[in-house]
């Protein structure tokens, strides 16, 4: 086995249009990884960008679920390779759209690595400005293999503010500086509770953490999405919640306005280049 580089032009890299490919993790389970990579998504294609969904949570599948389209009609393909279906806009690719909503992806990390690796490789992107990947619980396999192969321009990293949440997100972090992605920025979700009549802000799950970590590891914080019922009502119904215009939406067209700025700072970075090149391991 030989470690080969291929280039933004190589022909086998089917990431080669990407401008960016940014992680949306978090390690602690239930902060909101896809509610932020999905609100995320669409408020950056509001903004202009064309965005793509990578759902690399192999065993717990959401986000066709979230946009209301887990079933794929037929398979398109181009150059054979499978093109990530368009919904609202957004290019989608997801295990749940190759299994029934109740099977369960029974599958040991071998095989869930080499779903995440042909997610990569042999699905036709096409070109975009951004491909978000929500990435699964965890500081495993599959964020491993995501890390080494995925040439990210960079991650951002989901918590809610306790200090449950921050335990399992610093190991986040320190994966991402162990494994030089830059963390562009800190997304606190469920921050507060925003009272209807006397608009108080109410720390239900308290409050502070994601400025502690911004704080701890130097990095900014790019947003606070307050608690909104409307996010899981209407996620549920995989229905969109700028469609239906709720007060959160604002702070992930916020969110999205500065990472979009952030990742403009990565283009001017020496070497951003290089990092669009890419190791893949080449059987021989
Ligand atoms: N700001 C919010 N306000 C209200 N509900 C929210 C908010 N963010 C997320 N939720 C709800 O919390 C639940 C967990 O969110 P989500 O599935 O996005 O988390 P996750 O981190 O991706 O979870 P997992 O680790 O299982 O992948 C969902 O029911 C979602 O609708
Ligand atoms: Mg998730």
């Amino acid at each position: 086995m030989v470690l080969k580089m291929y280039d933004q032009k190589g022909k086998e890299n089917a990431l080669k249009q990407v401008h960016h490919i940014v992680a949306v993790l978090g390690g602690k389970g239930g902060v909101g990884k896809s509610t932020v990579t999905l609100n995320l998504a669409l408020a950056l294609s509001k903004r202009g960008r064309k965005v793509g969904i990578l759902d690399a949570d192999i065993y717990g599948p959401s986000i066709p679920y979230l946009m209301g389209g887990s079933t794929l009609g037929s398979i398109e393909r181009h150059q054979e390779k499978i093109v990530p279906p368009l919904i609202r806009g957004v290019r989608v690719m997801s295990v749940a759209f190759f299994k029934k909503r109740k099977q369960a992806s029974v599958v040991r990390a071998p095989i869930a690595n080499r779903i995440i690796e042909q997610f990569l490789s042999e699905v036709f992107w096409g070109d975009l400005d951004d491909l978000l990947i929500d990435f699964p619980p965890g500081t495993g396999d599959i964020q491993i293999t995501l890390m080494q192969k995925a040439c990210l321009s960079g991650s951002v990293m989901v918590t809610t503010p306790q200090e449950i949440a921050l335990i399992d997100v610093r190991k986040s972090m320190q994966m991402c500086f162990d494994m030089e992605v830059p963390v562009l920025g800190i997304v606190e979700n469920m921050s507060y509770f925003l009272h209807k009549q006397s608009k108080e802000r109410i720390a239900l799950f308290g409050e502070g953490g994601g400025k502690l970590l911004a704080d701890e590891w130097e990095v900014p914080l790019i947003g606070q999405v307050p608690i909104d019922p409307m996010i899981s009502i209407l996620g549920d119904q995989g229905e969109s919640i700028f469609e239906n215009k709720t007060f959160s939406s604002e702070s992930f067209c916020e969110i999205a306005a500065r990472l979009e700025s952030a990742l403009k700072k990565v283009e001017c970075e020496e070497g951003f280049s290089s990092k669009h090149q890419k190791w893949v391991w080449d059987h021989e």
